[in-house]
């Protein structure tokens, strides 16, 4: 037992002085003796006693129920009564202000004790718990957070947060409101079973729910509601924050997605359209300036050859004009052949994409100097005409960039086949790519190779390491290069 300190409230000096006796013997400390009420008001704001053991009846203004008031309320001190037998009524009257004991003369000092420390303990637990209810409604009050406590499914207190939220001045002007009254009719049904999961003690995950704000309009709250104790009373805990804004950013952001997608993939279907177009329309003109100009100048060309035979070569300018025209044809034909080649070489559609990679490392190596040498894997590479044009571009687009950017001095071609891929690998000795180089947004070149990939569900992967090389690996899976 702690020193407690005791102030005894009694008119009678023989028995405040036998008390006195009792209860230091007992070891508690008497800080003061009162015989009014206003005595005993002065001593207790002096010596702050823990607990006053008060007779009911009092000389003075003040009888011991108004003193207990006073003590209890401004300074909060609990009082234990002391009456008589006979003044029941007053004991009465004394029960039903809620002391924190009453002892009725005589008494044992076994009683007297157990009173005193079954009231302390009541005290100190009270104080306890209006100490943490002050803490938590601090936390409420200042939450940017909703929080209401709903009692009989009314509310019983709502911080300023849930005030402006449900769109009120005043927290009085929706205490006592039921809850049901604020929540959207189609949601009722589930905030009602929410309150009787509370009610049998089971607190609520976050769930959504539409309320109705003062003025009418709506919001979406989110919340969660746990069992709590309200004024020593069973209540529900709603906690809540409204997500209305929110929600309406994620959905707008949610179309805006769906839009932009949208619009990548009709981009994405326009580019492979327009390189399909004009493949297509690069094929038609390479084979008309072949074809048709090829064999009109062939045919120029015998025309000469038949009036050599028949010209007077005697005559010198006559020789002359033939032989600079023989020649002006000749090169004529050697141009278109190299445009139409450049167009659209016909290897590629005359012999497959094997040859076609052949013949353009052959052509890259006479035209650069740089060494170039190609492995096929095997000899035959089975792909459909679409997936052939797509690797021999991207193999032109590779060959370009090792001459104009690389400065190798060799540049190695692999393009492999298996049941499952088809792999084209270009390596170079170069100054070697740089990741910013090959993700970077102006880089067409690359970014062509990877649509064409994308499309075709392969893969590109560039490595670049800096004065060793670098290496272009495009895969395709092999249902999308089947021929
Ligand atoms: N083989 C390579 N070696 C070194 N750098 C390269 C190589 N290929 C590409 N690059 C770098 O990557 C950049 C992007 O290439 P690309 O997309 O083809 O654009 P472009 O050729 O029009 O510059 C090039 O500008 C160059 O700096
Ligand atoms: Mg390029």
């Amino acid at each position: 037992m702690e020193n407690n300190r005791i102030l005894i409230v009694e008119d009678e000096f023989v028995v405040a002085a036998d008390l006195e006796f009792q209860l230091q013997s007992m070891g508690y400390q008497v800080v003061g003796l009162a015989s009014t009420g206003n005595r005993a008001l002065e001593l207790a704001g002096r010596e702050e006693p823990d607990i006053a053991l008060m007779d009911i009846k009092l000389n003075g203004d003040k009888d011991g129920l108004e003193t207990a008031r006073c003590l209890h309320q401004t300074l909060d001190i609990p009082v234990i009564f002391i009456t008589a037998y006979a003044d029941s009524e007053l004991l009465e009257r004394a029960k039903r202000s809620e002391p924190f004991g009453y002892i009725v003369k005589p008494y044992s000092s076994k009683e007297l004790r157990a009173t005193i420390e079954t009231a302390l303990y009541k005290a100190r637990k009270e104080k306890e718990l209006r100490e943490s209810e002050n803490r938590y409604r601090t936390l409420a009050e200042s939450s940017p957070s909703s929080v209401e406590v709903v009692q009989n499914g009314r509310f019983v207190y709502i911080n300023p947060a849930g005030v402006r939220m449900f769109g009120f001045e005043r927290p009085d002007e929706i205490l006592g409101v039921p809850m049901l009254d604020v929540v959207a009719p189609e949601y009722r049904f589930k905030a009602a079973e929410r309150l009787e999961e509370t009610e049998k003690g089971r607190g609520n995950p976050p769930a959504e729910f539409e309320l109705v704000r003062r003025d009418g309009t709506r919001i979406l709250v989110e919340s969660v509601s746990a069992p709590t104790l309200y004024q020593n009373r069973p209540a529900t805990l709603i906690i809540g924050h409204d997500i209305t804004n929110r929600k309406r950013a994620e959905t707008l952001l949610a179309e805006t997605q769906q839009d932009l997608s949208a619009a990548q993939a009709r981009l994405r279907e326009l580019y492979h359209a327009l390189q399909r177009a004009r493949e297509g329309e690069r094929c038609r003109v390479a084979r008309e300036i072949h074809d048709d100009l090829g064999q009109n100048l062939t045919a120029l060309q015998i025309e000469i050859s038949l009036l050599k035979c028949t010209a007077d070569l005697n005559q010198a300018p006559v020789a002359e004009r033939l032989a600079s025209m023989e020649q002006l044809v000749n090169s004529t034909l050697l141009s278109v052949q190299r445009i139409s080649t450049e167009l659209r070489p016909s290897v590629l559609d005359s012999l497959g994409l094997a040859a076609a990679v052949e013949w353009l490392a052959g052509d890259f190596e006479k035209r650069t100097r740089i060494e170039c040498r190609s492995r096929i894997e095997p000899e035959e590479i089975r792909v459909g005409a679409n997936v052939a044009t797509d690797l021999f571009r991207i193999l032109q687009e590779c060959l370009t960039n090792v001459a104009r950017h690389s400065r190798a001095s060799w540049v190695r071609i692999n393009l492999e086949q298996t049941e499952d891929a088809t792999t084209l690998m270009v390596t170079d000795d170069g100054i070697g790519i740089s990741d910013i180089q090959s993700n970077g947004a102006a880089s067409f070149g690359l970014q062509g190779i990877r649509e064409r990939i994308s499309a075709l569900k392969g893969k590109v992967d560039i490595q670049g390491i800096p004065v060793e090389g670098t290496s272009i690996n495009v895969t395709i899976p092999r249902e999308a290069g089947a021929e």
